[in-house]
């Protein structure tokens, strides 16, 4: 095989920083898995929407089966959103026999294990990298780096638009409203922001990063949830004056074989690693039984660093095919293992 071909499900801020990555980066990228790598076709609402990227006009298209049928496609990567119209082309593109990597933490987290099963039952892989705190490599950090440790506690900022929020709010003074409104032009946040500001969208991060940490069976209703949308500048500058910073955190811990996960607004004493972790940027401090403390940074969302962690997952599915599946390199991440459930 000398070429994979990819379709592309979305262009918006994410879709448009994977073809700039694949365009750019064409050298390197065949340097690592000695193939190239091409976009075949991609799903768009609006064919003529002025776009942020030089995509040849004929490869857009608005019907998603032009994509998933089409069968010169070897790799669907999903970054157009949303949950049931996503489940149904995704699962179709499984049966297909066809690789897929995906950027959508709430598909994941509602139907990841069903849609892993799937891949797993059609010799396919499912990556999700993108899904969890955008360009940094947390997913992978956790099923491969730290795959012989036990995890015992995870803290996390997992949502960028709120930590830019609360960044902006309290560093800058700025109003809620037109920081939110900046960090939608900075395609940080949501369709639908109100995921993002009332902690949903760090809820299923949480639960996605809780199930492969902890093997289990972590249901998003599981995860008690409050979002940030009610704090105000009096309480950043009260808190500040203490000596605190209020960032939106996710925790998670098991212990006899019970987990609690939660999200919720929290003041940090200064002192706290993730105190300093500022504007969009995420951060994950993970606690595991044998290695002790380790903290996971970068950038949590955005266009390029995003299209980072979709595009190194395009890599490893790209080397799984030429390895053939018998002799996959990694395996991609499995949600539990079955060997626990959450309220057992
Ligand atoms: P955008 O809204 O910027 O882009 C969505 C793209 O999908 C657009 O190109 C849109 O077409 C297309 N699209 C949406 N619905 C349909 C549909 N029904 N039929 C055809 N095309 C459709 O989203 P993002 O790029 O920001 O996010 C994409 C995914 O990545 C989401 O799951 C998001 O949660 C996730 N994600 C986003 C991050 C970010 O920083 N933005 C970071 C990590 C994950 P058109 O352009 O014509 O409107
Ligand atoms: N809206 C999400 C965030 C995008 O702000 O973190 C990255 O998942």
């Amino acid at each position: 095989r000398e070429n994979v071909n990819v379709g592309l499900l979305g262009l918006g801020t994410v879709g448009t920083g994977v073809v700039k990555m694949i365009q750019r980066q064409q050298e390197q990228l065949f340097h690592q898995v000695g193939c190239s790598v091409s976009i075949k076709k991609v799903l768009v609402k609006n064919v003529d929407k002025e776009r942020d990227v030089d995509v040849d006009r004929s490869l857009l298209t608005t019907d998603p089966y032009e994509v998933i049928n089409d069968p010169e496609i070897d790799v669907v990567v999903e970054v157009m959103g949303g949950v049931e119209e996503t489940r149904r082309y995704i699962i179709d593109a499984l049966q297909l026999k066809k690789q897929v990597v995906t950027a959508n933490k709430d598909l994941i987290a509602l139907h990841g294990s069903e849609l892993q099963k799937i891949a797993v039952d059609n010799g396919c892989d499912l990556f999700y990298e993108a899904s969890v705190a955008g360009g940094v490599p947390i997913i992978r950090g956790l099923t491969e780096g730290l795959a012989s440790d036990k995890i015992q506690k995870m803290m996390g900022i997992v949502n960028g638009t709120t930590n830019y929020i609360l960044t902006k709010m309290s560093k800058e003074g700025l109003a809620y409203d037109s920081v939110l409104k900046e960090a939608q032009d900075l395609g940080f946040a949501e369709s639908d922001p109100t995921s993002d500001v009332e902690g949903l969208d760090a809820a299923r991060k949480m639960a996605i990063l809780s199930r492969l940490a902890f093997s289990m069976d972590i249901e998003l209703d599981d995860v008690s949830v409050r979002g940030m949308s009610n704090v105000t500048q009096e309480d950043l500058k009260y808190g500040n004056m203490l000596g605190y910073t209020m960032k939106l955190i996710g925790y998670a811990e098991q212990e006899d074989n019970r987990a609690e996960v939660s999200v919720q607004p929290t003041f940090l004493d200064n002192s706290h690693p993730l105190a300093s972790v500022n504007n969009e940027y995420n951060a994950v401090y993970v606690y595991g039984e044998a290695v002790g403390e380790t903290m996971f940074y970068g950038p949590g969302a955005g266009s390029l660093p995003t299209a980072t962690s979709i595009v190194s997952d395009l890599l490893t599915v790209v080397k799984n095919m030429r390895l053939g599946v018998n002799g996959r390199s990694v395996l991609a991440p499995q949600f539990s293992r079955q060997l626990k459930s959450a309220d057992e």
